[in-house]
């Protein structure tokens, strides 16, 4: 399997902590060259490799961890979306619901990229309990993943247990999956709660 992650800030590079901790290779792109970001990357770990947005989203499963207002500059990178897993690391905090139709921030994600399975996960913890281990007093930290495509979610729950972390599945995006999505300027009630599990 081949996983990009796009954003190179501070959830990018949390995210890229993650990848490079199990020795998982990955590709790291933002507006930034790869020159650019080669510092970015070495300092992260060997695994982390700095590419163009364009060859970037080239890789099977690719982890937006941009801006919410920018997913569209990223839609026109590939050429194709289809058959590809993306991760919604984003959070649509401050954006009106109006601006949204009155839907998840994922789902309008998800539309604009035809033929991809989307999955809203690692948006709920702030970056730097993301780049922390996940494995914490016998147990793993818990990812949240919503989804209207089960494909993509039990590809994306594999990569969350390679990452060491227990996914722990909410359902559809407009169902359990809105505990997870920012509102307006409102925090959904799972956004923050930082969960353990024992045990499988
Ligand atoms: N911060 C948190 O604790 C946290 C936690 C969970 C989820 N989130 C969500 O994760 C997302 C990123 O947050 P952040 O704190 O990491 O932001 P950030 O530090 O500002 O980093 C954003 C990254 O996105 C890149 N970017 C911006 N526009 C782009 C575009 N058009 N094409 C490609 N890359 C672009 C930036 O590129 P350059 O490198 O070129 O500047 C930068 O590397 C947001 O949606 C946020 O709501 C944040």
């Amino acid at each position: 399997m081949s996983y990009a992650i796009i954003g190179a800030g501070n959830v990018g590079k949390a995210l890229a902590k993650a990848f490079a901790r199990k020795g998982i290779e990955v590709a790291l792109a933002s507006r930034r060259s790869p020159e650019e970001l080669a510092p970015v990357a070495k300092a992260i770990g060997p695994t982390i490799i700095p590419k163009s947005l364009q060859d970037a989203v080239k890789a099977e499963v690719v982890l937006l961890a941009i801006p919410f207002n920018t997913y569209q500059d990223v839609a026109k990178a590939a050429e194709s979306w289809q058959g590809k897993t993306v991760i919604d690391v984003t959070n649509a905090y401050g954006v009106s619901p109006e601006e949204l139709g009155n839907r998840p921030s994922s789902a309008v994600i998800a539309d604009a990229l035809p033929g991809a399975g989307l999955v809203k996960a690692f948006n709920h913890l702030p970056a730097e309990v993301l780049a922390e281990d996940p494995n914490v007093g016998g147990g793993r930290r818990v990812l949240f993943l919503s989804s209207d495509n089960e494909e993509a979610t039990a590809k994306a729950a594999e990569l969350v247990k390679e990452l060491g972390f227990a996914p722990v599945g909410l359902g559809k995006l407009a169902e359990g999956g809105l505990l997870v999505q920012a509102r307006g300027k409102s925090w959904a009630p799972l956004i923050f709660q930082d969960v353990f599990k024992k045990g499988e």
